[in-house]
């Protein structure tokens, strides 16, 4: 199915995972509703590339389309299992994945930060990211890349406790209207079988290929 004002933005094939208290599913344009806590949240919106709350419901609907749909989009929905909302669904506390490989990225709904619902979350996306994601030898990756704005300590914690390394600060190269220009620091995590070090991307190696080479984060 495609979106009607898009063709080439198609609804991606149907995933989900679930660990002890969430479960993980692909981003549907429906999921708007439950992404408003996060989206209108200045704590949260601060660290995105929108640096500000998005309260109005156009610019909402082309911010989440511009991040779930695509063929090739992995974007979750991150449910909290025996939850439910006032329309009695589960409750979506997160928002997490990639719609460019290789880089991840995600946003957790404020009213529940720090009960380790990212780091759960992001142990069950990378191999599953990993499984999706073509390999270097197919034309794509051998790494999963998160940038995040310079001082984001938080997402770096949860990074680091999921394996990520940190490998790079590139300089005033991503700009918001909260912080106006700033540095994004980088992670990266090697496929299962690889190291960061054989590929290259490590900080004091220089070696990865222009295609490889990080991007300002835009989640
Ligand atoms: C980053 C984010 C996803 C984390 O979600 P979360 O569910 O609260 O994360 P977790 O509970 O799994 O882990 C948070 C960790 O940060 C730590 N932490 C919390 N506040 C901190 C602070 N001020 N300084 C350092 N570490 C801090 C917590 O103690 C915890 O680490 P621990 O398990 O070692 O104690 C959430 O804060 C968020 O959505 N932030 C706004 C959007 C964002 O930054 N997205 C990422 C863009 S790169």
């Amino acid at each position: 199915m495609a979106d009607p004002g898009n063709p080439n933005l198609e609804v991606p094939v149907f995933f989900e995972v679930e660990t002890e208290r969430l479960r993980l599913r692909t981003a549907y344009l429906s999921d708007a509703k439950g992404y408003a806590p996060m989206m209108t949240s200045p704590e949260v919106m601060q660290w995105t590339s929108a640096g500000v709350p998005i309260t109005d419901v156009d610019v909402a609907e082309q911010w989440i389309k511009a991040r779930v749909l695509g063929r090739d989009t992995f974007k979750l929905s991150v449910e909290l299992k025996g939850s439910l909302d006032d329309s009695r669904q589960p409750e979506i506390i997160g928002m997490m994945g990639s719609d460019h490989w290789p880089e991840i990225g995600y946003i957790f709904h404020p009213g529940h930060f720090n009960k380790g619902y990212a780091t759960e979350a992001l142990r069950a996306l990378v191999p599953a990211a990993f499984e999706r994601m073509p390999s270097a030898e197919q034309g794509g990756y051998d790494f999963l890349l998160a940038g995040t704005i310079k001082g984001n300590t938080v997402s770096g914690r949860v990074l680091e406790k999921v394996g990520f390394t940190e490998c790079e600060t590139t300089l005033q190269d991503f700009e918001n209207s909260f912080f106006g220009k700033c540095d994004s620091v980088w992670y990266r995590i090697a496929r299962p079988g690889k190291t960061l070090e054989e590929l290259g991307v490590l900080p004091g190696t220089s070696s990865a290929k222009d295609g490889e080479l990080p991007v300002p984060p835009i989640q």
